[in-house]
C-alpha cells in the first residue's frame, strides 16, 4: 500500500565530545537509526542528522588534564565517535559539532532573536569562585556538606543521601573539586531566558501532540513547580560562545547544543543544495523528531521548544524519549566489566546482533532495558541464525544443485497461504515500526519464521530429493522458502541492514517496503547466488572475553574512580572481630607476607585462625606477637601461593613501613565484635 510522502527530520541526542560511546548510548542511536531507515525503506524523505557536543567545563577540564587544547580534544573523539557509529550500521546524514561556524551563527541569532523579543533579563546572583584556578565553579564543581542532612561530600546542587537540592552557596564548608581550595563567594552577573513566559505555548503543545504518557505527567508536574528562569551564562574561562555584547560570559553548553540540531542541518543544507528554513520555518511541513534519553526530557520538553518558538521557529512534533540500559539487571559497572565500549564490543562481537537485541527489548515506552548476556545469545542464535537464516541456508543448496540456481514462482497451496499471510502483515509491521514498537514488530516477524520452518518441515524436501533430486515439488518449496526469507529478513531490514544487504546480493534482488506490501514473489526462473553463511552463531567465549576486555578497559593513568556501590547491607554482613596476635611468622619466599597465628577468643570458642597479612614491610614478627588486631572473621578462606588464608586483618597505610595494622582499646577482649 501506497502512502504520501512525508518529510522528516530526525535527530538523536549529541554525545558529549569528552568520552567514548558506550552500548548505554547505542539504545539511543540504534532506536532512532532504526526508525529513520524504516522510513527511508517506506520512500519517505527522511534525514537523519546528529552531532558532537563539544561545550563546557568537563571538557575543557579534561583537555587540560590531557594536557592539549579543547579543539584538539573535540577533534579527536569526533573521530573516534563517527567511526563507532559507522561500525554499528549508525547512518546519520549528516555528523558536525557544537563547536562549528554554523552553530556559533544560529546560537547567536536565537538569543538576539530572544533578546529583542523581550525573553532574556539578566541579574546579579552570588557564585563560588575558586581562587586558586581562577574562575568560578559550575555546580558540579563545588562539594561540601549537604545543608540539610549534613552528609559530607555532596555536590553543590543536589544530596545524593537525603535527595534535596540547594544552590551551591548554601553548601557548608564547601570545596572546590577542581583545586581542593576553599571557593569565596563573589557577585556576579548572569543571564537568564524566561521560560514562564512561553507556559501557554508549552501547555498547548502537551495537548495537541503525540507525546509519551509518561512523559506528558512529568511536564505537568513540572508546570506544577513553576517554570523558573533559566540561567544560560557561565563565565570566563568556558570553552563555548562568547555572548554577544557580554565580554567574559559564555553561552551555557545546554542553550547551544540542540541549536546543534540545526547546525548540523545547516551543514547539510549547504553541502546538498537543500533549503534549511523548508525544516524549521514556522509554516514547514517537515516532521521533526528528537530521540532523547528520558533523562534530559526538561531541556527538550520545555527550554528547547520555548527557545525556538520565541526565536520565531517552528517547534518539533514530538520528542520521544527512552529509558536506561542496565546489564544483567544491574547498572552499568567497570569492575564487573559491563561497561561495554562500544570498540571494545565491536572487536569481538557483531554489530548485528546487538541492534537485533536492543530491538526485541525496545517498545514506544520509556521503560529502561536490560541486557542480559546469556539471553542475547541465546535469542539471537535461536532468532536470528536458528530461525530466520536457518530458512535460506535449508532451502538454497536444492536450488542451487538440483535446478541451476533457479526458483519457481508457483508455491504448493498451504506455503502460497503462508506467503500471502507474511504479505498481509506488512501494514501491522509497518505500523509497529512507526509506533517504535520494535518489540512488537519482532514477534509478528519471528511467528512467520516459525510457520515457514514448520512448513518446510512437513513437506520434508531433504526426503523428496532423496527421491528424485529434480523433483518439481522441492523446487516449489525451497524457492517458497527463499521468498519468505526476502520477505522476513526485507521486515528486519531498519534492524539488520548488513544482513539484508548479503541477502540481497545472494538472492539478487532488492528490497524496499514497496516489494514487501506487493505479494509478488520473485519470478519465475529468477536466479540465485550460491548461499555463504550469512550470518554466525554468538560464541559464549566471544562475550566472555569482551566483558573481561572492558574489566580492563584503558584508565588514564592519573585516574582512579571509585569502584561500585556496596549496599550498607553488604557492609554489615562483615564479621569484625578482635583477635590476639598468638604467634607470627615470616613466610619463606614471600617478600611481603607475615604468616599470623590469630586467637578469636572466647565468645568464638576460642577459634584459631591463620591468617597471610601484607605487612612484613612494617612489622617484625617479635614485635607484633601477643598485640591484639581487628579480623574479618567471615571472610571465605582464600587459597595464596603460600597458603590459604581464612580471613583478613584490618591495617591501612600507603605501603612500605607505612602501613598500620588496626589496634583496638586496650579494654578490648578477643571475640569482641567491632562495629
Ligand atoms: O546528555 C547529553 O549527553 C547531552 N550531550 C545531550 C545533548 S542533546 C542536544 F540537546 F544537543
Ligand atoms: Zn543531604
Amino acid at each position: 500500500m501506497s502512502s504520501p510522502k512525508r518529510k522528516i527530520l530526525v535527530t538523536s541526542a549529541l554525545p558529549y565530545a569528552n568520552g567514548p560511546i558506550h552500548i548505554g548510548h547505542l539504545v539511543e542511536y540504534i532506536q532512532t537509526d532504526i526508525w529513520s531507515r524504516f522510513q527511508k525503506m517506506c520512500g519517505h524523505d527522511c534525514i537523519y542528522i546528529c552531532a558532537d557536543d563539544a561545550h563546557g567545563t568537563p571538557i575543557m577540564l579534561k583537555a587540560q588534564q590531557e594536557g592539549i587544547t579543547p579543539e584538539q580534544l573535540i577533534s579527536r573523539v569526533s573521530l573516534e565517535h563517527q567511526k563507532d557509529f559507522f561500525d554499528f550500521h549508525v547512518k546519520f546524514d549528516n555528523y558536525h559539532s557544537t563547536h562549528s561556524e554554523e552553530n556559533r551563527i544560529h546560537a547567536t541569532k536565537i538569543y538576539e532573536c530572544l533578546k529583542k523579543n523581550g525573553h532574556i533579563s539578566s541579574r546579579s546572583v552570588v557564585d563560588l569562585y575558586d581562587p586558586v584556578n581562577k574562575m568560578f565553579l559550575p555546580d558540579r564543581y563545588v562539594k561540601g556538606e549537604c545543608p540539610r542532612c549534613h552528609a559530607k561530600d555532596q555536590y553543590g546542587d543536589n544530596c545524593e543521601v537525603c535527595g534535596s537540592t540547594y544552590t551551591p552557596a548554601e553548601v557548608i564548608n564547601p570545596y572546590s573539586s577542581v583545586s581542593g581550595a576553599t571557593p569565596v563567594k563573589k557577585e556576579n552577573l548572569h543571564y537568564f531566558f524566561k521560560l514562564d513566559n512561553f507556559r501557554d505555548i508549552l501547555q498547548d503543545w502537551i495537548k495537541s501532540e503525540s507525546l509519551q504518557p509518561e512523559i506528558i505527567n512529568k511536564l505537568l508536574e513540572w508546570f506544577d513547580a513553576g517554570l523558573k528562569d533559566w540561567d544560560i551564562s557561565r563565565d570566563a574561562p568556558y570553552f563555548g560562545f562568547e555572548i554577544p555584547d557580554a565580554p567574559g560570559k559564555f553561552f551555557y553548553v545546554w542553550l547551544d547544543a540542540p541549536i546543534g540540531y540545526m547546525a548540523s542541518l545547516q551543514q547539510y543544507c549547504d553541502r546538498t543544495g537543500k533549503e534549511f528554513d523548508a525544516y524549521w520555518s514556522r509554516d514547514s511541513d517537515y516532521e521533526v523528531y528528537h530521540f532523547i534519553g528520558k533523562d534530559i526530557a526538561y531541556f527538550h520538553m520545555l527550554f528547547w521548544p520555548a527557545m525556538l518558538h520565541g526565536a520565531n521557529y517552528r517547534i518539533p512534533t514530538a520528542v520521544y524519549c527512552h529509558g536506561f540500559l542496565t546489564v544483567d539487571g544491574q547498572k552499568m559497572s567497570k569492575s564487573r566489566g559491563t561497561f561495554i565500549k562500544a570498540r571494545t564490543y565491536l572487536d569481538y562481537l557483531n554489530p548485528e546482533y546487538l541492534r537485533y537485541y536492543f530491538a526485541a527489548k525496545l517498545g514506544p515506552d520509556v521503560g529502561d532495558i536490560d541486557l542480559n548476556l546469556s539471553d542475547f545469545r541465546q535469542r539471537v542464535n535461536s532468532d536470528v541464525v536458528g530461525k530466520l537464516v536457518n530458512i535460506a541456508s535449508r532451502c538454497s543448496g536444492f536450488i542451487y544443485k538440483y535446478f541451476d540456481g533457479k526458483l519457481t514462482s508457483r508455491f504448493l497451496k498451504d506455503c502460497q497461504d503462508i506467503f500471502q499471510d507474511a504479505v498481509r502483515h506488512n501494514q501491522q509491521i509497518r505500523e509497529l515500526y512507526e509506533s517504535r514498537s520494535y518489540s512488537h514488530a519482532i514477534r509478528v516477524i519471528m511467528a512467520h519464521a516459525d510457520a515457514t520452518n514448520q512448513v518446510i518441515d512437513t513437506h520434508k524436501p531433504w526426503e523428496l530429493a532423496k527421491k528424485e533430486a529434480s523433483n518439481y515439488k522441492v523446487q516449489q518449496i525451497c524457492s517458497f522458502g527463499l521468498n519468505m526469507y526476502r520477505q522476513l529478513a526485507g521486515y528486519l531490514k531498519p534492524i539488520m541492514p548488513e544482513l539484508a544487504e548479503k541477502s540481497e546480493t545472494f538472492l539478487n534482488v532488492e528490497t524496499n517496503w514497496k516489494d514487501l506490501a506487493s505479494g509478488i514473489p520473485m519470478p519465475e526462473d529468477h536466479m540465485i547466488n550460491e548461499f555463504k553463511p550469512l550470518i554466525t552463531r554468538i560464541e559464549k567465549e566471544s562475550i566472555d572475553k569482551m566483558v573481561e576486555d572492558s574489566k580492563q578497559a584503558d584508565m588514564p593513568s592519573n585516574q582512579d574512580p571509585i569502584d561500585d556501590e556496596v549496599t550498607f547491607e553488604d557492609f554489615a554482613k562483615l564479621d569484625l572481630r578482635v583477635a590476639r596476635i598468638i604467634q607470627a611468622d615470616i613466610v619463606e619466599g614471600a617478600d611481603k607476607l607475615l604468616k599470623l597465628t590469630l586467637d578469636l577468643g572466647k565468645p568464638t570458642g576460642n577459634e584459631h585462625r591463620t591468617v597471610l597479612a601484607g605487612i612484613k614491610s612494617a612489622y617484625s614478627p617479635e614485635e607484633i606477637e601477643g598485640r591484639l588486631t581487628i579480623v574479618i572473621a567471615n571472610l571465605m578462606p582464600r587459597k595464596m601461593r603460600f597458603g590459604t588464608s581464612e580471613g583478613m586483618v584490618l591495617a591501612a597505610g600507603p605501603g612500605g613501613k607505612d602501613i598500620f595494622l588496626l589496634q583496638p582499646d586496650s579494654g578490648a577482649e578477643p571475640g569482641m565484635r567491632v562495629k
